[in-house]
C-alpha cells in the first residue's frame, strides 16, 4: 500500500502532482476561465463582502494560512489574520459582522480548531472550512467549504496536505479576488494558467531527489538548522523547519530573513546550516544580501532557487532548482525541497519518519 515507497511520506511527497491536480479537477480549467468551488454557494455573498478574513488552524495548515494571508490581501484586498486556534480560543477575539474565518485542518479533528470554530460561530461568524478528510468534524461544523481532496495522508508529517489546501485557498482568493474587482481578469487568467501548470512544476521540482539525498549525508549530524525566507516563502521557511524538527528531531528554526539580524545571526558559526528559500521574486535581491551576510560568518548555506539562477550558485554551498513560477504560487513548488531534505535527513538518522515520537496524526486533545 505503499506503493513501492520505503515509507508513507515519500508515497505522499510523490503524490503530489496527482493530489494538486486532484484538488483542481472539475474546478478549473484554464482554457475556458472556469473556475467553481461547488461547496461554496450559499454563502459566497459573504465571502464578496468580508471585511477581514481570520484564519484558524495549527501546524502545517497554519503554515498553509500564512500563505493565504498574503494571496488574499493580494488579489482581494482584503485585510487578513492568521491565528493560532489555540491562542484564538483563549482570547476573547473580537468578530465583527462581515467578519469571515477560514478554518484550515487536514482530519478535521484537531480539537483546538473545532473549539476556535466553535467559538466564532457563538459569535455569529460565517465559517468556510478547508478539510481534506471528508465528513469530519470540522467539515461537519463549518458552514461552506471546499475540501482539498488530496486523498488519505498517513504519514504524521503533513506534506501532500498542505499543497492542496495551498490549492483551494488559491482558487479561493483567485474567485474572490475576480468578483470583488480587485484582481483584473486579464492577471486572472494568467494565474489560472500558472495554477494549472503547477503539477508539472512539482514533477520537475521532485527530480532533485538524489541531489537533496546526496545533500542530506552531509547534514544529517547537525545539531540545528536555520530556513530563511522572505515574502511568500517566509511561510515555506516555516513550514521546512517543523518538517524537519518533526521527524528528524534536530532542532530548526524559520524566520523572515529579515529579521536575522535581529536575533538569529548571533547563531551562525560554521556548524550552522541555513536553508534559504530564495527563489527570484521581488524580494530576490534582498535574500541574496541576507545569504551574503550568512557566508560572511561562515555559515553553510543550502538554496532553493530558481532554475537558472547564475548568481546564488556562486555563493551558496549547495543549490536546488526548482522551475520558476508566479511569486504568489512558489510556495507550491519551493516546499517540495524542503519535504524531501527533512525525509532523507530522518531516515539516514534511523527516525521512524511515518510515526514520529510524541505526535499523533490527528491532535484531537488539547
Ligand atoms: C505537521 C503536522 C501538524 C498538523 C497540525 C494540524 O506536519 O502534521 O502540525 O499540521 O496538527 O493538523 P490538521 O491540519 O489535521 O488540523
Amino acid at each position: 500500500e505503499k506503493g513501492g515507497f520505503e515509507h508513507f511520506m515519500l508515497k505522499e511527497i510523490f503524490e503530489q502532482p496527482k493530489s494538486i491536480a486532484d484538488c483542481m479537477r472539475g474546478r478549473l480549467k484554464a482554457e475556458t476561465g472556469h473556475l467553481v468551488l461547488g461547496g461554496i454557494r450559499e454563502y459566497a455573498h459573504k465571502l464578496d463582502k468580508a471585511e477581514r478574513i481570520i484564519i484558524v488552524a495549527c501546524g502545517t495548515s497554519w503554515h498553509a494560512g500564512l500563505v493565504a494571508e498574503y494571496i488574499f490581501e493580494d488579489w482581494c484586498r482584503i485585510p487578513v489574520e492568521v491565528e493560532y486556534a489555540s491562542e484564538f480560543r483563549y482570547r476573547n477575539p473580537i468578530i465583527n459582522e462581515g467578519d469571515i474565518v477560514i478554518a484550515i485542518s487536514q482530519s478535521g479533528e484537531t480539537a483546538d480548531t473545532l473549539a476556535a470554530i466553535e467559538l466564532a460561530k457563538s459569535k455569529g461568524a460565517i465559517i468556510f472550512g478547508v478539510c481534506n478528510v471528508v465528513g469530519s468534524s470540522i467539515a461537519r461544523l463549518t458552514h461552506e467549504g471546499a475540501y482539498t481532496h488530496a486523498g488519505p495522508e498517513i504519514g504524521v508529517a503533513s506534506t501532500k496536505a498542505f499543497t492542496a489546501q495551498l490549492t483551494v485557498l488559491g482558487m479561493m482568493a483567485l474567485k474572490l479576488g475576480l468578483r470583488r474587482g480587485t484582481l483584473k481578469e486579464s492577471k486572472f487568467h494568467e494565474l489560472l494558467v500558472e495554477l494549472e501548470s503547477i503539477p508539472a512544476k512539482v514533477e520537475k521540482a521532485l527530480k532533485s531527489d538524489s541531489l537533496i539525498k546526496k545533500i542530506s549525508e552531509k547534514f544529517k549530524d547537525s545539531k540545528n538548522f536555520l530556513y530563511l525566507g522572505r515574502g511568500y516563502n517566509f511561510p515555506v521557511a516555516l513550514e521546512g523547519a517543523l518538517k524537519l524538527k518533526e521527524i528528524s528531531y534536530i532542532h530548526a528554526e524559520g524566520y523572515p530573513a529579515a529579521e536575522m539580524k535581529h536575533g538569529p545571526i548571533a547563531l551562525i558559526d560554521e556548524e550552522m546550516p541555513v536553508v534559504f528559500i530564495a527563489t527570484q521574486d521581488s524580494s530576490y535581491e534582498k535574500i541574496v544580501s541576507n545569504i551574503q551576510e550568512v557566508k560572511a560568518r561562515k555559515g553553510k548555506v543550502i538554496a532553493i532557487v530558481t532554475e537558472g539562477d547564475e548568481i546564488i550558485p556562486q555563493m551558496a554551498d549547495y543549490t536546488i532548482e526548482v522551475p520558476a513560477t508566479t511569486e504568489e504560487l512558489m510556495p507550491l513548488v519551493s516546499v517540495i525541497p524542503l519535504q524531501l531534505l527533512s525525509y532523507h535527513i530522518a531516515v539516514m538518522r534511523d527516525c521512524n519518519v511515518d510515526q514520529p515520537r510524541n505526535l499523533a496524526k490527528s491532535v484531537t486533545v488539547e
